[in-house]
């Protein structure tokens, strides 16, 4: 079945690509559907331009994308410093403040983004949200240990109000399991008031068992938002 919001997705990726990408780059490669048309797009410039880059991925999906598409694969260990990441997000607010981890990557992502100069979002503007749950109402993904799951669903609970939930697999009996071989809690936080981000996410980080959190603030340089109709709007 088709995408929907595919068109805007795209538009905002080969933007984004085009402005962004450029020789010689060491590029973060981010998880999701609307990244596969941001490599798409790396794709068809690296042919056309002869451009000599390596990208570094953020995830198992990310990793068997670039190597489908035959681009140069590398890692952190070989590049701890990187020139882009370019990630999709499941949410941005006004301030370019994200939630991630819709699809489980979110410490990988993190880790990604936070090495990199320019941390670049590419979304349909869906997703452009005033204030972060408007859109995105699964709650705040948070990667835990296993064996801690139930005591940090407690925590949070007692120490942030809310509901955390263990993000279930479909198809399977159990848990989804990340790729670090952890589980997602997904916090439904109250929403009102709305939670005051940066606390809310220092608080998350001191319980024993939290490994990283979806709440990435004040870390994306820039957003690209595509239409339908193939209109990009950014922020900065
Ligand atoms: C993966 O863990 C997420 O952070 C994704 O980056 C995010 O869910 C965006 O995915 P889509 O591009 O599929 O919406």
């Amino acid at each position: 079945t088709e995408d929907p919001a595919l068109a805007g997705k795209r538009a905002a990726a080969y933007r984004a690509v085009d402005e962004h990408i450029r020789d010689n780059q060491i590029v973060g490669i981010g998880s999701g559907t609307t990244i596969v048309s941001a490599v798409e797009r790396i794709v068809e410039r690296v042919r056309a331009e002869n451009l000599s880059i390596v990208c570094i991925p953020t995830s198992f999906q990310a990793k068997q994308l670039i190597l489908e598409n035959h681009l140069p694969l590398g890692t952190l260990d070989q590049y701890p410093q990187l020139d882009i990441a370019l990630d999709g997000a499941d949410e941005v607010d006004a301030d370019l403040n994200l939630i991630k981890g819709g699809g489980g990557c979110l410490t990988q992502e993190k880790i990604i983004a936070s090495c990199a100069k320019e941390f670049i979002i590419i979304a349909d503007d869906r997703k452009d949200s005033a204030v972060l749950g408007r859109y995105w109402n699964k709650g705040i993904p948070i990667e835990v240990v296993p064996m801690a799951y139930c005591p940090v669903q407690l925590k949070i609970q007692q120490q942030l109000g809310g509901k955390a939930v263990l993000r279930m697999a479909h198809r399977k009996a159990g848990p989804i399991v990340t790729d670090n071989g952890n589980f997602i809690l997904d916090w439904m936080f109250s929403s009102e008031p709305t939670p005051e981000w940066i606390e809310a996410d220092r608080k998350l980080h001191c319980i024993p068992g939290v490994l990283e959190t979806g709440l990435f603030l004040n870390m994306a340089k820039a957003a690209y938002f595509g239409t339908a109709d193939g209109l990009v709007t950014v922020r900065t």
